[in-house]
């Protein structure tokens, strides 16, 4: 079956777009990836998106608005990888659309109910899937994340049973690093059932660098380009240990950052110790740099490595380009040999879009996406909801 998965993450640079073939059943399901494309939001989109997730500057009125309005983007996304595929629209089944994360809030807030207290878990993808489902008069399936939160879940991360599916193995156990916006990991001991995976985020990624580094240009970059800024610099010693005392990334899992969590505030504080302590731009941005990597280790010495001793760690994401992230990867956990998904044959921009596409495979054929191992959930639950193709 050919699946379409399309996702704007945290970072906000644009909609990934795969196009897959699935087959078969868990566990043993074989997902291909025919084609990817980036889909770059218009100019000015992204500050648009960033002041509707921010409680001090949101406006109902624009988030009602860009649902809709992202709900075309998503839409245009997906077409335009038809187009470059070649393949025919009415041979694709499925789109299933992670959209926009505006807000996540995965923390239960205390509600008085009927019945006894409530603890309501929420979290709000925007990009409309009936826009989706009617500019392309394909099946689409979107707002993921809902039933794992109704089920006592956090929510996220969802990924890691496509990681399970497609990385596993029975000679070693892997471990698969996604750098996004945040970074998360991804645990599969060798030769075991998906119920065995653990992940977790592990703490700051992309968003940071790319928000640095927006300052510092004023405005002319978006992010650092091969790491290329960040080599320049030189470590921070004691400004590393600080960025690494943050109380999230030695917090035990399961657990899931809020974009708040590595936002606008803890950016704002960064600048300003810089500022204080006269750091120069080059060192910070290599020391938060080095920062993402050290803060994956803590992740792996603390939680993974007293279950399993990975030999490779597989990396995923938008951070996989960044060069100097993977040096500084290589440092961080000697003895583990770092290698992107371009090993495995998948871009690794491209790994997170397929991970959509497999979720929507499984919930049409009723099956459940989350692990409760990982989210927290009661239960394994189907994900979604399904606009009918029309
Ligand atoms: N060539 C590159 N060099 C350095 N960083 C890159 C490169 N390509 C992409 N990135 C980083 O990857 C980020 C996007 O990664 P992505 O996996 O899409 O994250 P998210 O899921 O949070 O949107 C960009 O914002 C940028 O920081
Ligand atoms: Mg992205």
């Amino acid at each position: 079956m050919k699946v379409i998965g399309l996702i704007s993450g945290t970072s906000m640079d644009g909609i990934d777009a795969a196009l897959t073939e699935i087959e078969g059943q868990p566990p043993e399901i074989k997902i291909r990836l025919l084609d990817y494309l980036v889909h770059p939001y218009p100019s000015g989109l992204k500050e648009r998106i960033r002041r509707a997730s921010s409680p001090a500057q949101s406006r109902v009125d624009e988030i009602c608005h860009l649902n809709f309005y992202l709900g075309h983007l998503f839409a245009e996304a997906a077409l335009s990888l038809i187009q470059k595929s070649g393949v025919r629209a009415t041979e694709i089944k499925l789109i299933g659309s992670h959209g926009q994360t505006i807000y996540h809030l995965p923390r239960p807030i205390g509600e008085p109910g009927k019945y006894g207290q409530l603890e309501i878990r929420s979290s709000l993808q925007i990009g409309e899937g009936a826009v989706i489902a009617e500019k392309t008069g394909i099946i689409t399936i979107t707002n993921f994340r809902a039933r794992d939160l109704a089920a006592g879940g956090v929510g996220a991360p969802l990924l890691p049973y496509l990681h399970y599916l497609l990385f596993r193995s029975q000679q070693s156990d892997r471990v698969v690093i996604n750098i996004g916006g945040i970074s998360n990991l991804t645990f599969i001991p060798k030769g075991q059932r998906a119920e065995a995976v653990i992940a977790f985020d592990t703490g700051p990624g992309n968003l940071v660098i790319d928000g640095l580094i927006r300052k510092i240009s004023r405005g002319k970059h978006e992010f650092d380009q091969d790491g290329q800024f960040a080599r320049k610099g030189r470590l921070n010693r004691r400004l590393l240990d600080y960025l690494l005392s943050h109380e999230f990334i030695s917090q035990a899992p399961p657990k899931a950052a809020e974009r708040n969590t590595f936002g606008e505030d803890y950016l704002k504080n960064i600048r300003k110790i810089a500022k204080d302590k006269s750091i120069s731009a080059p060192d910070l941005v290599r020391t938060a740099t080095v920062c993402i990597a050290e803060s994956i280790a803590l992740n792996c010495r603390r939680f993974i490595f007293p279950l399993g001793r990975p030999e490779t760690a597989i990396i995923c994401g938008g951070g996989a380009n960044n060069l100097f992230l993977l040096e500084c990867l290589s440092q961080s956990l000697p003895g583990i040999k770092i290698v992107t998904t371009h090993e495995f044959g998948i871009d690794p921009k491209a790994v997170e879009a397929a991970g959509f596409a497999l979720l929507a495979y499984e919930t049409w054929h009723q099956r459940p996406g989350n692990l409760p191992r990982v989210t927290g959930a009661e239960k394994p639950v189907v994900l979604g909801c399904i606009y009918p193709a029309g």
